[in-house]
């Protein structure tokens, strides 16, 4: 191969190679919302075995703030109207429903940060049950599928 026509094929592969990324294409859009949600996950588990005493509570605060920054990343997440996933077509049929719902779990997820910060983790803490409302949006909104 003479080398201007090396070059201009691996021209061609950077430019292949860039495509992808530019486009974000259905799949893109399901994994990134899951990627939010599994964090979600992990920083709710976190949190779990703190209120369970079965580690230490030093970073309460900080898997609270996690928990916090995160929800507020979600709704964003699901703007595009992409079915499938374990989301429900209800989340785009409703989504006056689903958006309100999300922004309240930011907002009451941020609300207990903001009280950790300034009074104490047991303040903090108080209203965990109430903001951390994943389930009563599942049961709305995700069909859950077995897993492999
Ligand atoms: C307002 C609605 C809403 C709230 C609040 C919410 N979720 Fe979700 N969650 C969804 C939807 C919808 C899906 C399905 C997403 C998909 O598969 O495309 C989902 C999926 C998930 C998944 C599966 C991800 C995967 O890889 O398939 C996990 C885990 C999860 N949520 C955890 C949580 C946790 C933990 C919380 C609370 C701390 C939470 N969610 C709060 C709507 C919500």
């Amino acid at each position: 191969m003479r080398s201007s026509s090396k070059l201009r094929c691996v021209a061609a592969l950077a430019l292949l190679a860039l495509l992808p990324a530019a486009h974000a294409d259905d799949k893109d859009v399901i994994d990134y919302r899951q990627h939010i949600m599994n964090t979600l996950n992990e920083q709710a588990a976190a949190l779990g075995q703190i209120l369970s005493a079965s580690v230490p509570d030093d970073n309460v605060i900080a898997h609270l703030d996690a928990i916090a920054l995160t929800a507020s990343t979600a709704l964003k997440a699901f703007m595009s109207k992409v079915p499938g996933g374990e989301a429900k077509p209800d989340v785009w049929a409703n989504w006056a429903d689903f958006s309100k719902r999300m922004n309240d779990f930011a907002r009451m997820t941020a609300e207990m940060a903001k009280t950790a910060h300034e009074h104490g983790k047991d303040a903090g803490l108080a209203n965990v049950v109430d903001a951390l409302s994943c389930k009563s949006c599942h049961d709305t909104y995700r069909k859950e599928k077995p897993k492999q």
